[in-house]
């Protein structure tokens, strides 16, 4: 099995305003990658209710997302339930910024 990760670029830094979030596909999968005050982060593309909202359709308080479809709240950081903690957590994956260039570790 190959467990290799794979650095993928996104895009530039400045292709996201700070507070906000898009919608990134590779390989046929969304990924919503949001830009905070304090960098960035990536959460699976769509929500974990049976909606699956696209979460770059979300808005940005902060730290937090509120689902566009159902009004849930999450945390973008962890990826952790705030408004139902019944819900399980948003997958998260690791993202960095190098030299004004974004890249997700798939
Ligand atoms: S689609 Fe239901 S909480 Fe997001």
């Amino acid at each position: 099995m190959n467990t290799e990760i794979e650095p993928v670029h996104i895009g530039q830094e400045d292709d996201i305003e700070i507070g906000s979030v898009e919608n990134f596909e590779h390989e046929e999968i969304d990924y919503a990658i949001f830009r905070l005050e304090s960098g960035f982060f990536a959460t699976q593309g769509h929500c974990v209710c049976e909606d699956q909202a696209f979460l770059s359709e979300s808005n940005v308080e902060g730290e937090e997302l509120e689902c566009a479809s159902c009004g849930n709240t999450f945390s973008i950081v962890s990826g952790d339930p705030i408004s139902d903690l019944e819900l399980p957590s948003l997958k998260i994956y690791d993202i960095y910024e190098e030299e004004g260039d974004i890249y997700l570790n798939l």
